[in-house]
């Protein structure tokens, strides 16, 4: 049995200090197997974000494992935006963008969906190249078989169940037919701060998406379920939602999900 703790948006420059403090005593309350950060550690790339970023990830327990997010990369200085864009995602959070994680019972694959720049589109929407889907499924092929397989991305794989027409990060129906094809069970993902999930069943073009009833959220390598996390820590909240991030159980090839929701003094089980 593998527990992880997945959060997301987290936004240092615009966090409420009762909230973070709050989540460190959570998630050193109840300590999990592994943590999920899904991006936008800051709001705009500052010094001084990226500062209380790092501080704040030296508090949690150890392993964690982490993606950029858009708002990772700063919006101000262009030439380090387009030349070096994540550089300071690297020095203050983690030198690798798209790292792996395998111990046991699980094994995780990471994917930088953040884009500096896109001529087609928005580019604060991500995208995922070929190439990553290519690296990700050889990661995921060359984990043992056993294993419980994860994809982490900052920009969502699948659209809220009330919005179909959200947009979703590119190529996202490609990768979710690869994830399939390689067995995995769970996705995680943020950027829309709000929490909901969704399987992803159907074989075909691509994959359809299933709405399911919040108590019976469980991901197998069978029934692929994309988990959105709403936002850990920030004051940037969307759709009257308080603050939340999510509680993973994995057990006999099995994952369920259990959304922590803020209470305005300490963290409870959504529900
Ligand atoms: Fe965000
Ligand atoms: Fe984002």
């Amino acid at each position: 049995m593998r527990r992880i703790a997945h959060i997301s948006d987290l936004h240092f420059g615009r966090t409420d200090p009762a909230v973070v403090e709050g989540l460190v005593r959570d998630l050193d309350a109840d300590r999990p197997d592994l943590i999920v950060a899904s991006g936008d550690f800051t709001m705009a790339a500052r010094r001084v974000e990226y500062e209380a970023a790092r501080a704040f990830m030296a508090r949690l327990p150890k392993p964690w494992i982490a993606v950029p997010g858009n708002h990772d990369i700063s919006p101000f200085h262009l030439m380090q935006r387009f030349l070096r864009p994540f550089s300071r995602y690297r020095r203050y959070i983690a030198n690798d963008t798209e790292p792996t994680f395998q111990d046991g019972e699980i094994g995780v694959v990471c994917l930088n969906t953040v884009r500096s720049w896109a001529p087609e589109q928005d580019w604060s929407q991500g995208k995922i190249r070929r190439r990553q889907i290519a690296l990700a499924e050889a990661r995921l092929r060359a984990m043992p078989e056993h294993l419980f397989k994860i994809v982490v991305g900052h920009h969502p794989f699948m659209p809220p169940p009330w919005d179909e027409e959200a947009r979703l990060v590119g190529r996202a129906d490609r990768a979710l037919a690869t994830f399939r094809r390689c067995g995995v069970g769970l996705t995680l993902a943020g950027h829309l701060h709000r929490h909901y999930a969704r399987f992803a069943v159907a074989d075909g073009e691509g994959p359809e998406r299933v709405e399911v009833d919040a108590a019976r959220m469980e991901g197998s390598r069978d029934r692929l379920l994309a988990v959105q996390a709403g936002s850990a820590t920030s004051t940037r909240l969307r759709g009257n939602e308080p603050n939340a991030y999510n509680r993973i159980r994995i057990e006999d090839g099995r994952a369920t999900v259990t959304v922590r929701l803020w209470t305005g003094s300490g963290w409870a089980d959504a529900g």
